[in-house]
């Protein structure tokens, strides 16, 4: 079958079975097309948590469609490739948090949700990318911190909140492979350009940074700005969302450190196609199952970012 009799096939099937379909910034583009909603994982999750489908077919990875179970289990969670995992949340597992914590006790634990649901169960806080300073900034100013499982943002928020915060050694496949010198040479081609760059990178990039934010932070700020030419530190699945907002400006792919003119593409996002979302919407399988008490585990921590989320709405 054709990419557009899938596309037509999934519309009639999302109407006839109450579906919506959510996808990540770092999708490809038909996919992003063809979704109810595209956003971060902040986002993802709170549209998650505040709408009426009876299905969510999550177009992203495993730990984002387990968010969406977390937050409503009574829903039929759909994620067409169960393979779609995370290199960053499978960095950190629940013995090696315990360990962890137990060499580093008394401290509050915060997850960064690209973690798995067994991670989530053990903290006391969820965050994401756009929201980790204000969680962080709302927890007891003396209070010591325990962040798991990315050292990048981690130390980034170390830095900007001024936190005692001890950080898991995890790190993202894709954000920890752009070239400092890499972004410099290009700069230097495009002196006009911005960098954008997200705070799971390494802190030898986030200095060239112009921007430190979100992928949905760095969408507001290119469509909200007048500048020619911008350098994307971030999976350049985005870069179909500038241009939507802005075609006018030119947006440059940041260089990886060990193929320079390779897509800094995530292998676990791009694993999901449409043909995989129409055979996952058809039989409604893979579908995500958690046992209840992990979710009732997990819940109380991904609700209170939700809760804190709401307080800063519109500040990221
Ligand atoms: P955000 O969606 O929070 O920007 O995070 C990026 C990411 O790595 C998602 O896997
Ligand atoms: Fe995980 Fe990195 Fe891929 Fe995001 S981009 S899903 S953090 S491996």
């Amino acid at each position: 079958m054709r990419n557009a009799n899938y596309i037509s096939a999934i519309s009639r099937m999302r109407k006839e079975k109450n579906a919506i379909i959510l996808a990540h910034y770092y999708q490809t583009a038909d996919i992003q097309d063809i979704a109810d909603f595209v956003g971060d994982s902040l986002a993802l999750a709170q549209k998650a948590a505040y709408n009426k489908a009876d299905i969510i077919l999550f177009a992203g990875v495993k730990f984002m469609a387990e968010t969406a179970k977390i937050i409503c289990p009574e829903k039929k969670i759909l994620l067409p490739d169960i393979d779609a995992g995370c290199s960053l949340a499978d960095s950190c597992t629940a013995d090696e948090l315990k360990k962890f914590i137990a060499v580093n006790p008394g401290r509050t634990v915060v997850a960064y949700i690209n973690s798995t649901t067994e991670i989530k169960a053990m903290a006391d806080i969820i965050c994401t990318s756009a929201n980790a300073v204000h969680v962080i900034e709302s927890l007891p100013e003396n209070g010591k911190i325990l962040f798991v499982p990315d050292r990048n943002l981690g130390s980034y928020i170390r830095e900007k909140t001024g936190r005692d915060i001890v950080v898991w050694e995890g790190a993202c496949h894709v954000h920890e492979n752009f070239s400092a010198e890499g972004i410099l040479r290009l700069k230097k081609e495009n002196p006009e350009a911005e960098i954008l760059v997200h705070p799971e990178c390494e802190s030898a990039v986030r200095q060239l940074a112009d921007y430190i934010g979100s992928t949905a932070g760095m969408l507001e700020y290119t469509a909200g700005n007048k500048n020619k030419a911008y350098i994307v530190a971030t999976e350049p699945g985005i870069i179909h969302q500038m241009k939507l907002r802005r075609a006018d400006a030119k947006y440059l792919a940041a260089p990886r450190k060990d193929f320079p003119f390779a897509a800094n593409d995530c292998n676990f996002m791009k694993t999901i196609t449409i043909e995989k979302i129409y055979n996952c919407l058809k039989y409604e399988e893979p579908v995500i199952r958690l046992d209840p008490v992990l979710i009732n585990s997990a819940r109380t921590a991904v609700e209170r970012m939700l809760d804190i989320s709401k307080i800063f709405a519109g500040s990221r």
